[in-house]
C-alpha cells in the first residue's frame, strides 16, 4: 500500500502544489504515495455551509467549527484509522524522527485551520496530534501540512532515488544527529577556492574521520541545543 495523505481544508486548489513537483511529483504520479483533498465547506452547516465564527468572548479573526472540524475528520478517519494531524504554532516540534516515524507509516491525516484557529473542543473530542513548524505564526495550516509532508515523503520507501540518500544528512541517527557536512562538486577551483585535498583524495578513512569533525564544528558553532544534545548521548 502507498502511503496516503488525507488533506482536509478550506483552500483544496493550495495542493499538491510544491508536492507535484521534483522529487515528491514523480512519486505521486507514479503511485508512491496517495493524496486525498478533503473540503471542508462541504461540512459546513447552514444555508451558507458555514464553517467558521467569531471568537466566544471577543477579540479578532475567525475560529473554525468544532462541529465542523469533527464532521470532517469523521468523516475521513470512518474510511481511514490514520492518525490526525493539526499543524498549529501551539504543538510540539516537528522533527527528523517524526518525518522518520511516519514516513514508516501508512499515511497522515491534515487537518488545516486558516483564522484564529480551532475550537479547543474539537481538540478535547477528537484529539488529534498538534505539531509546530517552529515559533511562528503561519496563515494557516495548508503550507505547514506541505513542508512535513516534503520531509515525511522523501523517507517513504521508493520516493527518493538511489542517488540520494537521507543515511548521513543532517538530523539522521546515522550522523548521531549532528549537521551535515559540507558537499562539492565540479569545478576544482571556484573563485580561487578549492576543493580540500582530503575530499578528493581517495583516502575513505581520512575523508570520513575529516566528515566527522566538520559535522561536530558545524554543531557546536551553530546549534548549541543540538550540541548539547550529542555530548549527553555520548557520556
Ligand atoms: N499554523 C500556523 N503557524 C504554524 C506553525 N508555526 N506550525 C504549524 N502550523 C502552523
Amino acid at each position: 500500500m502507498s502511503f496516503a495523505a488525507h488533506i482536509i481544508t478550506a483552500y483544496p486548489d493550495m495542493f499538491p502544489g510544491p508536492l507535484g513537483e521534483s522529487l515528491q511529483g514523480r512519486a505521486l504520479a507514479d503511485g508512491l504515495w496517495r493524496m486525498t483533498m478533503h473540503d471542508l465547506r462541504d461540512f459546513g452547516v447552514g444555508k451558507h455551509q458555514n464553517i467558521d465564527d467569531t471568537p466566544a468572548g471577543g477579540g479578532p479573526g475567525m475560529v473554525l467549527r468544532a462541529d465542523v472540524a469533527a464532521a470532517a475528520v469523521d468523516h475521513v478517519t470512518a474510511q481511514n484509522p490514520l492518525p490526525v494531524i493539526l499543524p498549529s504554532p501551539r504543538g510540539g516540534p516537528f522533527t527528523q524522527s517524526l518525518a522518520q516515524e511516519w514516513a514508516k507509516g501508512d499515511g497522515l491525516i491534515f487537518i488545516c485551520n486558516r483564522f484564529e484557529g480551532v475550537d479547543e473542543r474539537f481538540i478535547a473530542a477528537r484529539q488529534p496530534l498538534e505539531v509546530s513548524l517552529g515559533d511562528y505564526v503561519l496563515g494557516g495550516g495548508e503550507i505547514a501540512a506541505m513542508v512535513m509532508l516534503e520531509a515525511i515523503l522523501r523517507l517513504v520507501p521508493g520516493v527518493m532515488g538511489k542517488l540520494e540518500s537521507g543515511a548521513d544528512e543532517s538530523f539522521s541517527p546515522a550522523n548521531d544527529g549532528l549537521l551535515e557536512y559540507p558537499q562539492y562538486t565540479r569545478p576544482q577551483s571556484f573563485e580561487g577556492l578549492d576543493i580540500p585535498d582530503v575530499v578528493t583524495g581517495g583516502d575513505h578513512k581520512k575523508l570520513a574521520a575529516w566528515r566527522r569533525a566538520q559535522a561536530e564544528a558545524l554543531t557546536q558553532n551553530r546549534r548549541a541545543d543540538l550540541w548539547a544534545d550529542f555530548l549527553k548521548r555520548k557520556k
